[in-house]
């Protein structure tokens, strides 16, 4: 391919603004500043760019030496201030695309970031949407805010979009060995892309539109969720029969096709699974299209603090006890094992429906010190010191997140009684309910 932005592309010169610095662009802008491109980080949050330059990390799986190696770079910085913007060849927004309290998309990240590059668009730019959003965003709602009579899509400028699929914490799925697909608005905006993305990852592939792009991020994640709580309506009902879901799906992955195990839990948390299938269903009515089936699921993964109440229920009655004024510890916030984000995780509904229950409630997680009240979850408190001798303090320990921190010999030998919403203990113990 041919062109200005080709060149710079092809031979790493082109200067890529990251656009939202959390979890998923800080490491795009890691990905890139090691590909050897300059790089800026901008985020609109003070508090974060001023910790990044202290050579501080506010993400649990990202070590400020990694890290450092990225802003310290001659060819890195991050800033707050929209005219570093000046100058870029590449915006790639990783803004939040969460939902409201109606479970409607909220989108208003994603607008004023666009917004904010209509400033800074001109000739031979192009723009990389990463955000996760319903079929049709980057063109419908994007788009319009960039295009103008003087710079058209495709010509002028260009736009894709690229879902981010990550298993963050996870060091068997790295940056570049997760296939990233792209869609771009036309077929130049496509080849531009991949002609970038080629650069970070092992694995391009081209789809032919942003929508199709989209839909494949929703598609993957709905997936997740209606599997997911399939197999905790399966537990449930499994349970009361008195039959172990977790030795079910050790039998039943023994058919070597046909069957994908998902395991069940204390709910699903994350920005993820939880949030974009509602992005569909909202969509979705446009075209009077059905969605019953991921809304019942995101409705059954709802339910499932609730259910694991009823199991502390259940074991503090093992003693005689009654929830009310009970010392429960439960063990780990983050929404999954080794990192240190809340959102949508399932342990805070848990402490809330216990703290409701007027039980005396404390908690545990080694990269999550305080709990700060916000929105849904007007939480405040301080992780207790971990001594496992003190947990024959507490009526009942209930593990939440299977953080590796953890010794479990040691949680299960001094705990009273256990609730294990992970099946970490696996041995059978009278004192252990699995929920
Ligand atoms: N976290 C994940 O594992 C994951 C995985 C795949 C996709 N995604 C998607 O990626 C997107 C980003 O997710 P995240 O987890 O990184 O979110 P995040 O909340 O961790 O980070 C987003 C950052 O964007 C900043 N921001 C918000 N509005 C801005 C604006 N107008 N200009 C500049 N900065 C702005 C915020 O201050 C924040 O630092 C979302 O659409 C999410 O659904 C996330």
């Amino acid at each position: 391919m041919e062109g200005v932005l080709a060149d710079k592309l092809l031979n790493k010169t082109a200067r890529i603004a990251v656009i939202g610095l959390g979890y998923v662009g800080l490491s795009i802008l890691e990905a890139f500043a090691e590909a050897g491109f300059p790089v800026l980080g901008y985020d609109c949050d003070q508090e974060k760019v001023d910790t990044l330059r202290e050579k501080k990390s506010y993400l649990s799986y990202l070590s400020p030496r990694s890290l450092h190696a990225v802003i310290e770079g001659k060819n890195a910085a991050c800033s707050t201030d929209p005219h570093s913007l000046e100058g870029i060849d590449v915006f790639i927004i990783a803004v939040p695309t969460s939902l409201d309290a109606h479970r409607v998309p909220d989108l208003s990240h994603v607008e004023d970031a666009a917004k904010l590059l209509s400033h800074y668009l001109r000739q031979d730019q192009l723009v990389v949407m990463q955000s996760t959003s319903y079929p049709g965003t980057t063109e419908e709602r994007v788009l319009p805010l960039l295009q103008s009579e003087g710079l058209k899509v495709g010509k002028a400028f260009y736009l894709s979009f690229v879902p981010e699929i990550s298993d963050i914490g996870n060091p068997d799925f790295s940056f570049g060995k997760i296939p990233k697909v792209i869609g771009g608005v036309t077929e130049t905006c496509g080849k531009l892309t991949q002609i970038l993305y080629e650069h970070v990852s092992e694995h391009v592939y081209l789809c032919s539109s942003p929508k199709i792009a989209e839909a494949a991020k929703i598609l993957q994640n709905a997936y997740r969720l209606v599997n997911i709580s399939f197999i905790n309506e399966m537990k449930i009902a499994l349970g009361r029969m008195g039959i172990d879901i977790w030795e079910v799906i050790g039998a039943a992955s023994k058919k070597p096709f046909g069957f994908v195990p998902f395991y069940p839990g204390p709910g699903i948390g994350g920005d993820c699974i939880p949030v974009d299938p509602y992005y569909l269903v909202w969509k979705a009515r446009e075209t009077d299209s059905p969605t019953s089936l991921i809304e019942r699921a995101g409705d059954i993964n709802a339910e499932m603090p609730h259910y694991i109440l009823e199991k502390i229920k259940d074991a503090l009655s093992c003693d005689h006890k009654a929830l009310a004024d009970a010392k429960v510890l439960v063990l780990g916030v983050g929404f999954k094992k080794d990192v240190n984000d809340l959102r949508e995780s399932a342990a805070l509904k848990i402490l809330l429906l216990l703290q409701q229950a007027h039980a005396k409630v404390s908690y545990h997680d080694p990269y999550v010190p305080k709990l700060i009240p916000s929105g849904r979850y007007p939480l405040s408190m301080e992780s207790v010191v971990l001594e496992y001798s003190n947990l024959k303090e507490y009526d009942c320990t209930v593990i939440v997140t299977d953080h590796s921190f953890y010794d479990w010999d040691a949680v299960l030998q001094y705990s009273q009684r256990i609730v294990d919403t992970r099946n970490v203990l696996r041995k059978q113990d009278t004192k252990v309910i699995k929920a």
